[in-house]
């Protein structure tokens, strides 16, 4: 990773001598250091510069290391916080794990223990997901013809395992799901694991082409059938004959096409545009849609027959956004095969990243995922993906949360009353870390609010309305 840019540690300690000891360490690991006597200090530090590591004393006079630690975890979850402490402390220390920091290491400290401890520290946010997570991967995917399609979470257990259950028979199936969900890659799946895994597998997207054209594509045409029609043409079902057809966007086709599916699937019985010949095709129907087809029947838009036909069997993909715990996955087998593709070595994706993949709500579903993660991979100048690398409109979706919003025109009284109000409520009602963070002392916390009762108010306010 030398390509890397440099590393930056924030060290903290009221001691001169021991400040400017570690800096000089560190310095020579090849480490940018910064270096600040005490927390308040710290935290502007922080708030204005790209830091990996804090390395602060746990006791220090004005802000000891436990609450600077809270504060930069509101202010910069994702920088890492390891603590230096003397015997008596090493308690206190510990319970400083469960506020989140790294790891913590007691006075006196070798050299090298110190530079290992950041090292690590330092790698962990540049985590190589890959790794990690295609090993489970490989672990759970048995069978060959599933490598495509990844998913660990209970919901796609029993998506795949539905699909393997229906495979076998000759029932149609409709895949129900939002864009990018994966309908196209069960539809194949299916396909592939059935009976008609040596036929063809025809795909027809139905909300592409309008109505003649999509007759013929689907019926095939005789010579001279329309101008233009100078050859004579097979459709869809001719050419999967005893294979699986794949219906695209079903929902999607005209009253008009939807009678002459309808017959097709009653009958097995067809004529192409033109023609008086007829025919006769044996094909399994697989169907997709977006749209919720029992609305659309409601509606009259969508034949009811012509719905029991296609829907013997349902299934119904949920959303990535309710099967988060699939992402970490997905994105390490896109990044595998990006990388290969584009002829890339990345070691992996830092974890901030991770998070942010992980909390977004993905409109666009894995398609979206699969296209993020291609351009990141194209993007990067390193051999690890950090946040540059995703799009603007994802980042900030995350950053929104780190905001407060302010509407125009709002007296100043009432500004300093929001702030400290959402900074109590962000630090889980810690006056002292929000004294911190807003650089005030807890006593000017109610003195701005009025009265205590008014704080709590406020805060219960916060709680009913977020
Ligand atoms: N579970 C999965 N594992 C791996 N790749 C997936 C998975 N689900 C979807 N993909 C990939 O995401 C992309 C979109 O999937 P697919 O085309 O199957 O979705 P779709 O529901 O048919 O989308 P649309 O509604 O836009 O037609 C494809 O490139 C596919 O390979
Ligand atoms: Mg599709």
């Amino acid at each position: 990773m030398n390509n890397l840019p440099k590393q930056t540690v924030l060290i903290v300690d009221d001691q001169e001598s021991i400040g400017l000891a570690l800096s000089r360490l560190l310095s020579k690991e090849g480490y940018e250091v910064l270096l600040a006597n005490e927390g308040e200090e710290a935290l502007d530090i922080l708030r204005e510069n790209k830091v990996n590591v804090i390395l602060s004393d746990l006791k220090m006079p004005k802000m000891d290391g436990l609450r600077l630690l809270k504060a930069s975890k509101l202010i910069k979850p994702e920088v890492e916080v390891i603590l230096i402490t003397a015997h008596g402390t090493i308690e206190k220390a510990v319970g400083a794990m469960k506020d989140g920091a790294y790891d913590f290491i007691t006075k006196p400290f070798k050299k090298i223990v110190i530079a290992n401890m950041i090292r690590k520290a330092i790698e962990k946010q540049a985590l190589v997901v890959e790794n990690k997570f295609l090993h489970e991967q490989l672990a759970h995917s048995g069978h060959d013809k599933h490598a495509d399609i990844i998913g660990q979470s209970d919901v796609m257990r029993d998506v795949i395992k539905l699909a393997e259950q229906v495979a076998p028979s000759q029932a149609s199936v409709l895949i129900q799901g939002e864009n990018g969900t994966g309908k196209e890659s069960i539809a194949s799946l299916i396909h592939s694991i059935g009976t008609r895994s040596d036929k063809p597998f025809i795909k027809v997207s139905c909300a592409a082409l309008p109505d003649t054209l999509l007759e013929s594509e689907l019926f095939g045409y005789e010579k001279g059938a329309f101008t233009g029609a100078v050859n004579q043409k097979e459709g869809r079902f001719e050419l999967a004959n005893e294979g699986t057809l794949f219906l695209d966007e079903i929902g999607e086709i005209t009253p008009s096409i939807q009678v002459k599916l309808l017959r097709v699937l009653q009958e097995g019985e067809f004529e192409r545009l033109g023609g008086t010949k007829v025919l006769r095709s044996n094909v399994r129907i697989i169907s997709a849609t977006n749209i919720n087809l029992t609305n659309a029947i409601k509606q009259k838009r969508f034949r009811e027959d012509l719905y029991y036909r296609l829907n013997v069997i349902t299934i119904n993909i949920p959303p990535l956004r309710e099967r988060r715990e699939d992402i970490p996955l997905l994105t390490s087998h896109f990044l595998k095969i990006y990388q290969k593709k584009n002829n890339k070595t990345i070691d992996g994706i830092s974890e901030d990243v991770l998070d942010i993949l992980t909390d977004y709500q993905w409109p666009g579903n894995v398609r979206e995922l699969k296209n993020v993660i291609e351009r990141a991979v194209v993007l990067t100048q390193d051999r690890v993906i950090t946040q540059k690398d995703l799009p603007e409109n994802i980042v900030r979706s995350r950053s929104e949360d780190r905001k407060i919003t302010i509407p125009f025109g709002m007296p100043l009284r009432e500004i300093e009353k929001k702030i400290i109000i959402e900074t109590l409520r962000r630090s889980k009602g810690d006056k002292e870390v929000t004294a911190n963070l807003l650089g005030i002392t807890p006593r000017t916390i109610y003195r701005k609010m009025n009265s205590l009762e008014e704080v709590e108010k406020q805060e219960e306010d916060v709680k009913i309305n977020s």
